[in-house]
Parts: C-alpha cells; structure tokens; sequence
C-alpha cells in the first residue's frame, strides 16, 4: 500500500490581506507526503507553518493553487472542489494541537467518542473503537476521569487517541509535544511513528525540537515562501 498520495500540494499560494496590508506566506510552494510517511514541518515562527496546516486541514482557504488529500483534489486554484469542507475535515483527517483541547466537561471516553457519534456511528461502534485506542495507548483505567484529572502526558495520550477516534487517512499535529518533556515527547513521537506504520496514515507534524527529527521520515521546512524537503540525516549535517 506504499506510494500512495496521502496530501500532495502543488504550486500552492497565500496571501493574507490586500495592498499595502498584504502578508505574502506561501508562494507557489510544493510538497507531498505519502501514506505511511512521517513528515516533520520545521520552520522559524512566522514563517506559516500554522497557516499551511490549517489550509491542508480545510480550515482557510489558499489564495491560488491545488491540494489532494489522499486521491481527491479538494483545493482547485480559487474554490473548494468538495461540497462539504466539514465533512472532510470530520471524516479524513484528524488534529493534534500542542494544548489538548479536550472538552473539559466530558470524560475522556466521552472525548473520544465524540467525532465518531458526530460522524453517525452507532454507540456500539464508537465505544468498541474508544476502548481500542485506550488500550492501545495504555489509558484505559482513565476512561471515566475529567481531563482535569490527568497529567499533561494523559492529557495529550487522550487526544491523540481523540484524533484516531475517526480512523483518518491523515494527521495534522501541530506542535503536540511543545508542553511535555523530552521522555514524554519521545513517546508520544514513537507512539505516532507505530501509527503511521501499522495504519498507513500521512503524518504532518510542526515541532521545533530537533531531537525529534530522526524519527520522522522526511523534513519539510519553509524557505522564502517556498517548501523544501530533506531527509533527516541532511538535515542534521546542514
Ligand atoms: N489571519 C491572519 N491575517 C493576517 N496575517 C496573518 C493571519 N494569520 C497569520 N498571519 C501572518 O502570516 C504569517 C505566518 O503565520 P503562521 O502561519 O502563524 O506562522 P507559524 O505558524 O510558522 O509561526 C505571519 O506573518 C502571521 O503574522
Ligand atoms: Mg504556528
């Protein structure tokens, strides 16, 4: 199942703002990253690494240029080319943001039942995969405690677990281990590399730590409004 498109981008522009106001982030930048691949996004703050996953994530719209997530083209030059951007963004990928954003309010098998029920599945089914991921991520004696009640590492376990909780064919992270510390940060980058392998998922993950770097399969960075993209051994002898 390898070579398989997971997100490719091509010629992709945004422009926030018009005129003198206007903030040029990206210009005609390129990229792809395959099912199975582990991609790191590095790049200095303000450079638009947010920006460019909230536009692969459906979230803003580019300016011009073309984006597929898996076989579908979804961005086309000037427009959506899907009907329901929502959708997509429910069905095919999932999110990890640096703070957890667990519903405070909700327990985490609640949390994590959430997307699924949303999307339509049965009870049944969201909570056999809820029990799934809790298992697989060691936390199933959690599943009735308020996030307020778990650690940082907790926290973020259950909101990775949350983003799986869909079954999506991509993973946008943001920064998602920029509050734990460097054990935990390692985990939770392996436990991600396990996911990538055993479920031929596309990972794009923003971090700024390049101790995390080996672990992923290529580098992506930011380069006058244009993306490159290294392997990790080049980009620890640059
Ligand atoms: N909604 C917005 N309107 C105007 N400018 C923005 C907006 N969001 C981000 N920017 C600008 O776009 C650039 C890239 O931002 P961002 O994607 O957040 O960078 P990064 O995540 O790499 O720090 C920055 O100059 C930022 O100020
Ligand atoms: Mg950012």
């Amino acid at each position: 199942m390898k070579n398989e498109i997971g997100i490719k981008v091509e010629n992709l522009t945004k422009i926030y703002g018009t005129g003198e106001n206007a903030v040029h982030v990206l210009e005609n930048a390129s990229l792809e990253v395959k099912k199975g691949e582990f991609a790191a996004l590095v790049a200095p703050s303000g450079a638009g690494k947010t920006t460019l996953l909230m536009m692969l994530g459906c979230v803003i719209e580019p300016t011009s240029g073309k984006i597929w997530l898996g076989e579908e083209l979804v961005w086309d030059e000037d427009h959506w080319s899907i009907s329901d951007t929502k959708k997509i963004r429910r069905e095919k990928i999932g999110f990890i943001f640096q703070a957890h954003y667990l519903i405070p309010f909700l327990n985490v098998i609640e949390n994590i039942k959430l997307v699924p029920l949303v999307n339509g599945w049965s009870e049944t089914k969201a909570e056999k995969k809820a029990m799934e991921l809790l298992e697989y991520f060691d936390i199933k004696d959690k599943r009735e405690a308020m996030p307020s009640e778990l650690s940082g590492g907790q926290n973020q376990r259950v909101a990775i677990a949350r983003a799986l909780s869909n079954e999506p064919q991509i993973i946008l992270a943001d920064e998602p281990t920029a509050a734990l510390d460097m054990e935990r940060a390692v985990k939770v980058i392996k436990l991600l590399r396990k996911i990538v392998e055993e479920q031929n998922v596309a990972i794009i993950m923003v971090t700024h730590d390049e101790r995390l770097l080996p672990y992923c399969d290529k580098i992506l960075s930011i380069q006058n409004r244009k993306v490159v993209t290294t392997t990790p051994d080049q980009h620890l002898i640059v």
